[in-house]
């Protein structure tokens, strides 16, 4: 194996990691569930992302993404077609947007990484099936998991239902180890071939973050050089959850401690 080849090879990690990435994971799931009551015509993203990044620093975590190659905020929100890595700013949501807010926090070194989407108030009818068909994406990927099966595996599974189901997975961004790193081997692409890829471990940690668009697949990135929308402009929806390979299947170490799942959300109380 050369050098490189070692460097990138796969960790697998032991049962008190897992305890590690649990922790993590739930910090990341909690914030996601505590900005959910935010999520409302009028705030801007700007504020969303400074409530999530006191929450996780008032819960012992730090935003992983914050001096992650320059960028400069706790989350990635990205609304209708920004696909991923939207910068919060001064964009007030409106009735009608769909939303992803996307975060990754550190505790004790692990990191959990974790996106949603969110509505505000009343979407259109295929803004509701695109967030349904990319949770269902994910979980169906997540469904892949157990040793023995492949990276290409997980990839099949979404991209063959969301095909099916009349949109496209993005090609341009995967999904990806994690552990004490943020971004590790291997990548985890939205697409795959049954029995391609990497085989899969017991612990092994990996992300399942598919992005579907209602049109088609291309993207480009904006000049600030992180925002990445459709080529087409259709809308774009995403769910990412950190998972940790066990003996029979796997751990999803970011579900929702209030067991929020996707839109529409029960009212907070
Ligand atoms: N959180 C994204 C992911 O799912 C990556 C965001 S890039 C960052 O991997 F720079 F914002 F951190
Ligand atoms: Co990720």
């Amino acid at each position: 194996m050369t050098d490189r080849a070692y460097r990138r090879s796969i960790k697998l990690h032991s049962f008190e990691d897992f305890a590690g990435m649990r922790a993590a994971g739930q910090l990341a799931a909690a914030t996601l569930d505590m900005i959910t009551a935010h999520v409302r015509a009028g705030i801007t993203t700007a504020e969303l992302d400074r409530l999530c990044h006191e929450f996780v620093r008032d819960h012992g975590g730090t935003p992983a993404s914050l001096g992650y190659r320059g960028y400069a905020h706790a989350t990635c929100i990205s609304i209708n077609h920004v696909v991923c890595h939207g910068i919060p700013g001064e964009r007030r949501l409106m009735e009608g947007d769909i939303l992803n807010i996307d975060l990754a926090v550190i505790v004790d070194g692990w990191h959990g990484d974790s996106s949603r989407m969110y509505a505000v108030g009343k979407i259109g009818r295929r803004a509701e099936r695109l967030i349904d068909v990319a949770y269902e994406a994910m979980m169906r990927g997540i469904g892949a998991i157990r040793p023995g099966a492949t990276v290409g595996d997980i990839g099949f599974a979404m991209q063959a239902y969301v095909e099916a189901e009349r949109f496209n997975v993005v090609r341009d961004f995967c999904g990806h180890g994690l552990g004490r790193v943020y971004h590790d081997a291997p990548d985890v692409p939205n697409y795959g071939r049954p029995g391609d890829g990497p085989e899969l471990r017991p612990g092994m940690f990996l992300t399942v973050e598919p992005m579907v668009n209602a049109g088609r697949p291309d993207v480009k990135i904006l000049n600030d050089g992180w925002t990445a929308v459709t080529r087409d402009r259709s809308l774009s929806a995403q769910f990412e959850h950190s998972v940790g390979v066990t003996e029979t299947g796997c751990e999803i170490f970011t579900l929702s401690p209030a067991n929020l799942t996707k839109p529409p959300y029960p009212p907070a109380g």
